[in-house]
């Protein structure tokens, strides 16, 4: 399981089911630029993560990737069990934010997705203002470390800090990518973000507020390909 060609967008559906499948639906005509649909906890709460996998699944083949908002920040053992019924739920990968759990949830974390086949994901730094206010310095490279050993290939970094995007790049293998919130609504540029390593940036407002989200998903996916050609 991979997002397939980089550059490619992740369109967040942060939505209701009803508008989410009306988007899915709707962004057909761009759907080669879209590396996945990012489902989000809000969904789950609403209509359970089965019942929403299950209705976006009508109108696309896409890999659906569970984003718990913030998961994967408990005891090994639950999350062992979120990662299991996120998988019987049908997600093909799962976001973890690990930062405030540790090594050994990381890795219980790991190993479910592995046994469950699906992509783990592993956030190691956020957008917003004050993010790592409780955070020491070395955290996200910690993260970063343990789950390279671990063999995951996919980590999320922020799209509007490209200094840090260019750190992380530097320190990764040829096989790994990073997928960006932050562009858009967070002053995150697409182009400049994808130039400093992004391979696939994730925007939800910037697609779905928009009066054309065809447009939109087309033009982002424009300045990713630019960004790319730049590396
Ligand atoms: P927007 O509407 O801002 O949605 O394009 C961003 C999506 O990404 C998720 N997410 C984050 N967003 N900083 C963010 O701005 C982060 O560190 C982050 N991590 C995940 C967010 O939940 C929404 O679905």
């Amino acid at each position: 399981m991979n997002l397939g060609k980089a550059p490619g967008i992740v369109v967040a559906l942060d939505l209701s089911l009803a508008e989410a499948g009306a988007l899915v639906q709707k962004l057909k005509p761009a759907e080669d630029k879209i590396a996945g649909y990012k489902v989000s906890s809000l969904n789950a709460i609403e209509h359970g993560l089965k019942a929403t996998v299950a209705e976006l699944r009508q109108f696309t083949e896409k890999p659906i990737i569970y984003d718990h908002q913030k998961g994967c920040t408990d005891i090994p053992n639950i999350v062992e069990k979120q990662v299991k019924l996120a998988g019987e739920c049908g997600v093909n990968s799962f976001i973890a934010v690990p930062l405030g759990a540790g090594g050994e949830t990381l890795t219980a974390f790991v190993n479910a997705c592995k046994e469950m086949r699906i992509l783990p994901i592993v956030l190691l730094e956020m957008t917003h203002e004050g993010a790592t206010s409780y955070l020491k310095p070395q955290t996200p490279n910690l993260v970063f470390e343990k789950a390279k050993e671990l063999g995951v290939k996919y980590f999320v970094a922020p799209g509007n800090k490209p200094q840090k995007i260019l750190e992380l790049k530097a320190k990764m293998d040829e096989d790994m990518f990073i997928t960006s919130p932050g562009v858009g609504a967070q002053g995150g540029k697409c182009e400049r973000c994808v130039e400093a390593g992004t391979d696939y940036p994730i925007v939800g407002r910037g697609v779905y507020e928009a009066e054309d989200p065809v447009k939109a998903v087309e033009e982002l996916y424009e300045q990713a390909k630019n960004g790319y050609s730049k590396r």
